[in-house]
């Protein structure tokens, strides 16, 4: 099988390991892939976002399956595209994505279904909303309505700070996805990121993982797009899958194949374990990062015959597969500066070669190869340290050693990863 995987982070170098791994695939291209994916195989200058040139390369590539990483391409519509050349597309089409693309569109369809999340209202005007908060109480969650790279939710904990919230985001700040707001009731409790690979009408489940969302250790700072995880977590046992899957995922799929837009793809809930029991925080229309980057380190199986079994609407003959009884962690090593304004262009020396520490692996996520054949941050989330172990103390330990032995001042990592299971005694 020849496979096109899109995107170039610590999600797609992953990835494209275990697509590498996979014995179905003769041939793996990544558009636009990045130095540590072309130290193993092929990459193509091809942007993420550029639809009629990726639909391209699949064609002269003669792809058999299209895997798509970020959730930009997927919104602009890559899988419509490829639908029209009869190339597989692991991953949703524009309709389906909205999954992830609107937070209005998703709570309106839980709310439809009876499926467990925060009560909500969605305004258009920075007025209605101000007028709404006088009528719930603090902390204030609100969120843009469209794609704002994780950016676009701010709790406010008192009235001031969330009608400045407010302003901001009408004014711009998240540019078009701003100009539609959801205001939240405020949730408290665990998070989990839940994952199930979709074939449009079925649904299997791949994997959990937590991820740590705040940019300093003791989730102090601002949130980010995630700055370590761990998999498995202790609250995936079989029953929480049994239950998730029956009373979120299965009732969500069937709703968009109603609607005329079946989901294929994976399914991500980022799922909050209330007093009351899981409420969905948010559905993704892909797989997360880096909560994928510890999924694959488990990952035993053929990757693309799986994902190509859900692209053509027969998860039911997929091969089988399994997450290895190991345990991943994963630290995610940033640019000083990352979220907001991340340093581009410093120096990283020492780099970690494959096998230089038992079952420690460097992804790169954020990587330029300048022609002096330096290592370059590129960037805001940078690098991925990845250790494999038979539990958490075991797996955090070596992550830890492949970062310990990167050269990098301008960079920065929490040292806390795992802390919520490591204090459980799990
Ligand atoms: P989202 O982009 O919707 O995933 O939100 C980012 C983060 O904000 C989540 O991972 C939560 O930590 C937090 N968050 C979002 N919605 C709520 C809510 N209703 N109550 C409390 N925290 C929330
Ligand atoms: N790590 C969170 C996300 O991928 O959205």
């Amino acid at each position: 099988m020849r496979v096109l995987l899109v995107g170039s982070g610590g999600r797609e170098h992953a990835l494209a390991l275990a697509l590498n791994n996979s014995p179905s695939v003769t041939f793996l291209l990544v558009a636009p892939g990045n130095p540590g994916i072309a130290a193993i195989t092929r990459i193509a200058p091809v942007s993420a976002e550029d639809v009629p040139a990726l639909v391209n390369l699949a064609v002269s590539e003669r792809i058999d399956l299209v895997v798509v990483g970020p959730e930009i391409a997927l919104a602009a519509g890559l899988a419509d595209a490829l639908a029209q050349k009869n190339i597989a597309c692991f991953g949703p089409t524009k309709a389906a994505a909205q999954l992830e693309s609107s937070k209005a569109f998703t709570k309106t369809l839980c709310e439809a279904k009876g499926i467990p999340t925060a009560a909500f209202a969605t305004f258009d005007s920075a007025e209605e909303a101000i007028a709404y908060l006088g009528t719930i109480q603090a902390p204030y969650v609100i969120k843009a309505d469209g794609l704002a790279a994780g950016k676009g939710v701010v709790i406010a904990p008192d009235f001031q700070t969330a009608k400045e919230a407010i302003h901001e985001m009408v004014d711009g700040r998240f540019g078009g996805a701003g100009a539609r707001l959801v205001i939240e009731e405020f949730m408290t409790g665990e998070e989990v990121s839940f994952f199930a690979l979709c074939d449009g009408k079925q649904a299997t489940y791949l994997g959990s993982a937590q991820d740590h969302k705040r940019a300093f250790d003791g989730e102090r700072g601002p949130n980010t797009g995630g700055m370590g995880a761990y998999s498995p977590t202790s609250h995936a046992t079989p029953e929480f899958v049994r239950d998730i899957m029956a009373r979120f995922i299965e009732p969500t799929l069937a709703a968009m194949e109603k609607l005329g837009m079946p989901f294929c793809g994976v399914l991500y809930a980022g799922l909050m374990l209330t007093p009351t029991g899981p409420k969905l925080v948010e559905y993704n229309a892909r797989f997360g990062d880096p909560e994928c980057q510890v999924l694959m380190a488990r990952f035993e199986g053929d990757l693309a015959r799986l994902l190509m079994a859900c692209a053509q609407g027969r998860l039911g003959a997929a091969p089988q597969f399994r997450l290895s009884d190991q345990t991943a962690a994963l630290v995610v090593m940033a640019a000083q500066g990352y979220p907001d304004d991340p340093i581009k262009g410093s120096e990283i020396r020492g780099e970690v070669g494959a096998q230089a520490i038992p079952r420690g692996v460097l992804l790169h996520a954020g990587t330029r190869r300048d022609e002096d054949g330096k290592l370059r941050a590129a960037g805001g989330r940078v690098l991925n340290a990845i250790g494999l172990g038979p539990d958490l103390q075991a797996a955090v330990d070596t992550a830890y050693q492949v970062v310990d032995a990167i050269d990098w001042p301008m960079g920065f990592h929490r040292r806390d990863i795992g802390w919520r299971e490591l204090h459980r005694g799990g």
